[in-house]
């Protein structure tokens, strides 16, 4: 039966106030976050009675911690070369200009200058750990120096997050000669390198060899990173170079090489076969079961399994070569991991008890990159734990306020003469005990696996995802997926800003592409 016209004006009226509703609500919501960002409250100043809590890092792991800790209950100092967070996930999308690498970028003041009470940041790197005399020392390895650019921090409790530094397994020549992909640094120099290689090839006279060797981009290591970088390049070429400089569109090729027989191994293996067809689709060679074993400045030595399980080596020249082979443990974690005998068999950074604490010591907590768990070296592990972590120090922080008042009550309590006030004043303290053993109950740290994304290109990703906590998991992959990917990540930015930025990025690389110039 038709819907009579009386009702249908009152759907019609309803759905038009809610489309007001929402307007005006993300309006508000977007009001209060500008004024918010651009406003930082009245703090309250460092407090010589709290425990001084020197946090190390400024990524993932540390950053998820400084977010959600009542900084009021203690004197809070972070020390990281770098005053910004990075969100890692989007940085593949730097080295083309598909995103401004600011835009992913949130700097360090706007994060502490929120926070309850005043918060120390140092600009250095902890090059020593003293674990006897609980003090960082620390070093201002930054271009512009003052007159101390070297000193130490002293500690009550120390959070170590430094992250891990890139594997390259002794393999000669790579550090002299191979790109990484790990900071922001890293991807503005990929991308005015692969601009290089394009009109370094393109210049008056170039051989055809030396065409060829400068327009070879090779890609090492089918983890994430390696997988993610080569389809952002492929994309660069397909939908922006091949317009621009039609010289090389015959040349142009990205080889990824990865020593085991396939790429993505954390993915199911649905994933991994629709990853190695998209990429073949593309046009991106990718050479399995072949194990780099040597760099120069123009080509690689690898060893590559034939089916017969044979050996053959063989020479790739290359332009670029960026190098993607996972994680290194840092220089002041191992050193800090000789200094304790408990982590003598820990190979891949600190090893640490359920609640993070650094194996042998007292005081010292690490998370992320630079702890050794039984999980995956990524932002979601490091941000959980940093999550965790906040809620230990405001747990510890409250226990030892509420000790403090039971050991005030008790005081008055073996004073009182009064049967009434001492009848009071054991109710208080029972009431008072019983939240205390609620507050002391943290358990464990858990990690919760929401599942992986990797985006491979021409406008497709893969996911494999754990809905309702592991209950439900599904395998999927192409343009949907994508999109998915993508609000995904616009979702988890840090900021408004970065994700007012992100999307603007996008929108400005879908109508006018890639800038190809070269900074
Ligand atoms: P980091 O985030 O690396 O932070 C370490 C911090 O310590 C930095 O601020 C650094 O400057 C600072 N530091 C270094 N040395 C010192 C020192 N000596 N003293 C003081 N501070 C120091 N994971 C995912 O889950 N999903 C993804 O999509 C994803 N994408 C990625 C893409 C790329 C290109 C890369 C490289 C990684 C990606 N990861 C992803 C992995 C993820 O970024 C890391 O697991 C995560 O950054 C680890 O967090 P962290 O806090 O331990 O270390
Ligand atoms: P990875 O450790 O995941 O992969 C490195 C790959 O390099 C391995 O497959 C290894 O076999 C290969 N390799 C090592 N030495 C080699 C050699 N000499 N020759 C050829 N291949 C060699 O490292 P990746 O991709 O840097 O990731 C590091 C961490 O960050 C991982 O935990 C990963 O899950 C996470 N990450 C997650 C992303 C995502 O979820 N989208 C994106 C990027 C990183």
């Amino acid at each position: 039966a038709p819907i009579p016209k009386r009702q249908r004006f009152r759907v019609l009226r309803f759905v038009w106030r809610l489309t007001w509703l929402s307007a005006l609500g993300g309006a508000a919501y977007l009001a209060y976050h500008i004024y918010d960002s651009k406003h930082p409250p009245e703090q309250l100043p460092l407090d010589p009675t709290k425990k001084t809590l020197v946090v190390l890092g400024s990524g993932w792991g540390s950053v998820s911690l400084l977010k959600k800790l009542d900084t009021e209950d203690y004197n809070v100092v972070v020390i990281s070369p770098r005053n910004f967070f990075l969100f890692t996930p989007l940085l593949p999308s730097c080295t083309t200009g598909t995103i401004e690498h600011r835009s992913i970028m949130e700097p360090l003041r706007h994060i502490i200058r929120h926070k309850k009470r005043a918060v120390k940041y140092y600009e250095a790197e902890a090059t020593k750990i003293d674990v006897d005399r609980r003090v960082v020392k620390i070093n201002d390895f930054s271009d512009v120096k003052g007159n101390v650019s070297e000193t130490e921090v002293p500690f009550d409790y120390l959070v170590v997050g430094v992250g891990a530094e890139n594997a390259t397994f002794g393999i000669p020549g790579v550090r002299e000669n191979a790109c990484f992909l790990k900071e922001i640094g890293d991807a503005q120099q990929i991308r005015k390198k692969v601009m290089d290689c394009i009109e370094t090839a393109t210049f008056k006279d170039q051989t055809e060899e030396e065409k060829n060797r400068l327009l070879h981009m090779v890609v090492v290591g089918g983890g994430p990173t390696g997988i993610e970088f080569a389809a952002e390049l492929q994309d660069f070429f397909e939908e922006d170079l091949r317009k621009w400089v039609p010289d090389i569109a015959d040349r142009f090729k990205v080889t990824l090489v990865e020593a085991l027989p396939n790429v993505l191994p954390m993915f199911s293996k649905a994933l991994i076969d629709y990853t190695e067809k998209t990429f073949k689709d593309e046009n991106i060679t990718v050479r399995t079961k072949t194990m780099v074993k040597k760099v120069t400045d123009k080509n690689i030595e690898v060893e590559a399994t034939q089916a017969d399980g044979s050996k053959v080596k063989e020479s790739i020249d290359y332009g670029l070569l960026v190098w993607a082979t996972g994680n290194a443990v840092r220089g002041v974690v191992r050193d800090l991991m000789n200094q304790v005998p408990a982590q003598k068999n820990s190979r891949r950074g600190l090893a640490v008890n359920d609640y993070l604490v650094v194996d042998g010591t007292d005081g010292i907590w690490a998370l992320g990159d630079c702890s050794a768990t039984k999980y995956a070296p990524t932002a979601q592990v490091a941000s959980q734990q940093g999550n965790f972590l906040a809620r230990l120090f405001n747990s510890m922080a409250k226990t030892q306020a509420v000790e403090e008042e039971l050991r005030a009550l008790d005081a008055q309590l073996q004073a009182a003469t009064d049967e009434a006030e001492k009848a009071l004043l054991t109710a208080e303290i029972n009431v008072k005990g019983r939240s205390l053993s609620k507050v002391k109950q943290l358990s464990p740290f858990q990690y919760s696996h929401q599942g992986s994304l990797a985006y491979i290109g021409a406008d497709r990703a893969v996911a494999d995802l754990n809905w309702f906590g592991g209950a439900i998991s599904s395998a999927t992959g192409g343009e949907l997926t994508y999109l998915f990917w993508r609000s995904a990540y616009v979702s988890m930015v840090f900021s408004l800003r970065n994700r007012i930025l992100v999307l603007t990025d996008w929108l400005k690389t879908k109508t006018f592409g890639r800038d190809v110039s070269r900074e």
